[in-house]
């Protein structure tokens, strides 16, 4: 594997692979991986011909009380990663690479609606900064296709929609959520659970599980769902951000005539927010 640091060392490499016609798949990350990142470029390893994972720690998409300063960095050991994952090429700019040393950029860009819901309502200016530096990390590697996890759901549903609405020429591709065996969600964040939390964490899994169950069953009523899924996790020990049911498709609310539903849930165990989601259909 090949790590560029600057946006010029990238292009030129990247020039001659797509004159020899290698089609190209891209992972973007803030790095600290784990099998959640590692099954992305393994997915991209088997859709392309050559892979590019981005480690970069977004500053502005981080809110002025939240974990830029700590948030893991683990270059070595991600590269190592990588590497035994047959990825290609890493691309670990600094943030005077990315934003030359002003990150007030002018240009931002801003997918209204499904931005502002959800974590988007909890987390300010949060989207804003991942579809801003998703779109400069896209136009620096061009890639044809680009993989995210559906861990980050409503992440995922914004990207796809400024890659229509943008015309990116990109094909976007899903993955499914790595867990831990107790069913806790693979993350970087897991890294600040003490260990009492991390064996309180795997209960929000275990009630968008129970959720999806009651919804299956014929139960309807979603507010009263959610609200008492919500005063569950306040009991446990968690400070609930939301708990939703939502349509997959456009993640707006879903009524009781929708069949292609995810429940998203957000909640803070001590100081770490978590955040965790299911899809699922109704017959
Ligand atoms: P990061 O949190 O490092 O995640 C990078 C990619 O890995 C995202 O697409 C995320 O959804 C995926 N991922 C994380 N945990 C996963 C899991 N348990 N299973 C499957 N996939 C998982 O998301 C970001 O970084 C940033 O916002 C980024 C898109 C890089 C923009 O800065």
């Amino acid at each position: 594997m090949r790590t560029e640091h600057t946006i010029q060392g990238l292009r030129e490499q990247l020039r001659q692979a797509r004159r020899d016609g290698k089609t190209i798949g891209f992972v973007p990350t803030m790095g600290n991986l784990h099998a959640g990142h590692i099954s992305l470029v393994e997915r991209a390893k088997v859709q392309c011909d050559i892979v590019v994972a981005s480690i970069f720690v977004n500053p502005t998409q981080f809110g002025a009380n939240e974990d830029f300063g700590t948030y893991p960095r683990t270059l070595e050991a991600d590269s190592q990663l990588l590497s035994a994952a047959q990825c290609d090429f890493l691309f670990a700019p600094a943030a005077s690479e990315m934003y030359a040393n002003d990150l007030n950029q002018s240009t931002i860009v801003h997918v209204a609606e499904l931005g502002k819901e959800l974590c988007g309502a909890h987390r300010p200016g949060h989207f804003d900064g991942v579809s801003s530096v998703v779109s400069k990390l896209f136009n620096i590697v061009q890639p044809d296709t680009a993989f995210f996890g559906e861990k980050d759901f409503q992440q995922l549903a914004i990207i796809r929609r400024m890659t229509h609405e943008l015309n990116f020429p990109i094909t976007i591709v899903g993955v499914p959520t790595a867990r831990a065996e107790d069913g806790l969600a693979l993350s970087s964040r897991n890294g600040y659970l003490s260990d009492s939390e991390r064996k309180q964490a795997p209960m929000l899994y275990r009630m968008l599980c129970q959720l999806r169950d009651a919804i299956s069953y014929g139960q309807r009523d979603y507010a009263m769902l959610t609200d008492a899924a919500c005063l569950h996790l306040q009991k446990s020990g968690f400070e609930p951000d939301y708990v939703s049911v939502r349509r997959a498709s456009d993640l707006l609310p879903a009524t009781a005539e929708d069949t292609a539903l995810v429940i998203l849930v957000a909640a803070r165990l001590g100081k770490t927010r978590l955040i965790d989601n299911l899809a699922f259909d109704l017959p």
